[in-house]
């Protein structure tokens, strides 16, 4: 094996992917599976994902779909110990899963901002805590969590989202901080704009997409593809001097 492959290596690892229906928890997959790993698939939403891992049938790893709400503990805890009878570990786990649901400063209500607590912080202290223990009691494993720039940046109607991707990476800071002896690496993408089913409805309109052209220095809205490049780097030998941290991938939006 050539240095190249022995930093990058993922063949016979076992990854878990949440949101693996969505945009860049499905291109996650896709690649980790190309690239050997076998690749334990993570939705709430049962038909897309049982198309998705369709779609990924024939490539290197294996692909296996869980129907799971990543929000609701009981669910969280049976993917667990599921998971623990077969395949019995994993090696890294991507917490890709989230909504928005934007709303105004002026209009927002504490309903509003629990369930985005909920379901993109919650969720990610249920997976990181049930799985990250499973891979401390072994001495290793890599975990991803992906937050957003919005956790640095103002953005319009994006109280609620913000405040969950801003936990989001404290939260990640400070499970790093506790496993880093034990093995257990915990790291933080946050994207820019990207290309999903998550932003589709608000880049059909050529207004937006035009004035948030001018935010991005790289003069482009990412896809997937740009995005999992830094995951897979985080989730690999490569990125083993690398925890607590969260790498910001936005094609500059945040630097000016
Ligand atoms: N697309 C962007 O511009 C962008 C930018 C910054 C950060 N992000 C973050 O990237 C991550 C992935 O987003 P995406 O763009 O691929 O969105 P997406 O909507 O394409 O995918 C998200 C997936 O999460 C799943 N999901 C939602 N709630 C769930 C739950 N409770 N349990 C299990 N699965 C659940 C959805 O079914 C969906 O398949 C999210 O955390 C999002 O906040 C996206």
């Amino acid at each position: 094996m050539g240095i190249l492959e022995e930093l990058f290596d993922i063949s016979g690892k076992t990854a878990l992917v949440t949101g693996a229906a969505g945009g860049i928890g499905a291109c996650t997959a896709e690649v980790f599976c190309a690239l050997g790993a076998d690749v334990l698939l993570v939705d709430i939403n049962g038909e897309a994902l049982e198309a998705q891992a369709a779609k990924m049938k024939g490539l290197s790893g294996q692909a296996r779909p869980f129907v799971c709400n990543a929000a609701d503990e009981s669910e969280v805890t049976g993917l667990r110990d599921e998971i623990l009878k077969k395949p019995g570990h994993v090696d890294i786990l991507v917490n890709s899963h989230g909504i928005a649901r934007r709303a105004s400063a002026d209009e927002i209500t504490a309903e509003q901002f629990d369930v985005l607590l909920e379901v993109n912080l919650r969720s990610v202290f249920l997976l990181t805590a049930l799985i990250g223990r499973t891979m401390t009691a072994r001495g290793s494993g890599a975990i991803v969590n992906i937050s957003s720039t919005a956790a640095h940046v103002s953005m319009p109607n994006n109280v609620n989202y913000a405040a969950s991707k801003g936990g989001l990476e404290a939260m990640t800071r400070s499970f790093a901080g506790e496993w880093a002896g034990r093995g257990v690496r915990v790291n933080a993408i946050a994207p820019g704009p990207c290309r999903t089913g998550f932003t589709e409805n608000l880049y059909k309109q050529d207004r937006y997409v035009e004035n948030l052209l001018k935010k991005i220095p790289r003069g482009e809205i990412a896809v997937p593809m740009d995005i999992v490049g830094s995951i897979l780097l985080l989730s690999t030998r490569a990125g083993i001097n690398i925890t607590g941290q969260t790498l910001i991938v936005d094609g500059g939006f945040t630097i000016i």
